[in-house]
């Protein structure tokens, strides 16, 4: 039982890393909204986003993401992952971060005006990926293909959540500690698939720091961010390779996790995926689904579900928002557990059977 005192300075150290990164993302967000909106202003060809279902308020949005902290703290409390440690970098490189993002937003801008979002389809790089993989999701620049685009990507993903991407990767953990919890983990196995810049990895090692833990992406400049990322690591593997055929033996992980990624995929792709994490599940092992919630699952929400694919390039998102990823499961004999919420993310949970 921990004592007052020891439940007081987890609060401290909670609150004294935890909300100054929330801070520090948040008004980024809010300067990069208001910039967004000052250009729309100005004159847009475009028609502005459109939705007739609610939309939640800024307030309640953070009301939500001081519960999404609230939950976090609790899981650290009730020891299923230690106190987070981000990894964002010294304060010089949250700087040059925060710059680059800043600057790159007119580019992304342009292309939102103009619906570009096949720079990336060129005829070197036709062919070498899947057709649906080469676009400018989020109308970022240089799609998954660029080493600027790896390096971004974080303060990106950060800002548009107002800081809570962490904490949202981090709520996959306490479904993974239920399975872990009493075995040796250097007898077990974990694989992310689309561990893009590695932080959820990052997570799980700061959870399970001798679990091999294997990343497989599509993108060699964002698995090289990975690695760098998780250089402070051992008993990390990374691949480039594609979910649709996983270059790993029948039946050889024990869990399987997937982050951010279900919602980038077409209908088809998303079928295929999910029976490739199904083969190389062990019997008795765990697959941990995060993305977006779905239409439903909190109602005064689906008015944001149906703007945000009209503000960044997401083209399988309205498809996704409508998936039933209980019967997807199903169907690869998987056996659906549970649902939790996440402020704008749900961990979906599946067991293969034993
Ligand atoms: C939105 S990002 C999510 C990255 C990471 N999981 C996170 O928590 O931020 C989607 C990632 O999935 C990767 N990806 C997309 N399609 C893929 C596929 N078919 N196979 C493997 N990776 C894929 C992209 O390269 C990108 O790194």
């Amino acid at each position: 039982m921990n004592s007052p005192f020891s439940r007081l300075s987890t609060r401290a150290a909670y609150g004294a890393t935890q909300l100054p990164r929330i801070a520090w993302y948040l008004g980024q967000g809010i300067a990069r909204d208001r910039m967004v909106q000052r250009a729309r202003e100005k004159g847009s060809a475009r028609p502005r986003p459109q939705t007739d279902a609610p939309v939640p308020s800024r307030k309640r949005l953070f009301e939500d993401i001081a519960a999404l902290l609230k939950q976090d703290l609790a899981n650290v409390e009730a020891g299923l992952y230690p106190m987070p440690a981000d990894h964002d970098g010294s304060f010089a490189t949250m700087i040059q971060r925060s710059r680059a993002f800043f600057q790159d937003l007119p580019a992304i801008h342009r292309r939102r005006e103009s619906g570009d979002h096949n720079e990336v389809l060129t005829e070197e790089m036709r062919g070498k990926r899947p057709l649906y993989y080469l676009q400018n999701f989020h109308f970022q620049s240089g799609g998954w293909m660029t080493e600027d685009s790896a390096r971004l990507y974080d303060t990106q993903v950060e800002t548009l959540f107002y800081g809570s991407a962490n904490v949202m990767r981090r709520q996959a953990l306490p479904p993974l500690h239920e399975i872990f919890a009493g075995r040796d983990q250097r007898r077990l196995s974990l694989l992310d698939i689309g561990c893009g810049t590695g932080r959820f990895l990052d997570c799980v090692k700061q959870a399970w720091p001798r679990l091999p833990a294997i990343g497989l992406d599509l993108s060699e400049p964002y698995v090289e961010e990975a690695r760098r990322h998780l250089a402070r690591w051992s008993g990390i593997g990374l691949m480039v390779a594609n979910a649709e055929s996983i270059p790993l033996p029948d039946e050889s992980q024990d869990a399987v996790t997937c982050v951010f990624l279900f919602h980038e995929l077409p209908p088809k792709v998303r079928r295929i995926a999910l029976a490739e994490f199904a083969r190389v599940l062990k019997p008795g092992g765990r697959l941990v689904l995060v993305d977006s919630i779905q239409r439903g699952d909190q109602p005064d929400y689906d008015g944001l579900l149906e703007l945000f694919p009209q503000s960044f390039h997401e083209p399988y998102y309205l498809s996704y928002i409508d998936e039933d990823f209980a019967a997807l499961g199903e169907a690869c004999g998987l056996a659906h557990v549970r649902d939790e919420r996440a402020y704008v993310s749900k961990v979906m949970v599946f067991d293969k059977p034993s």
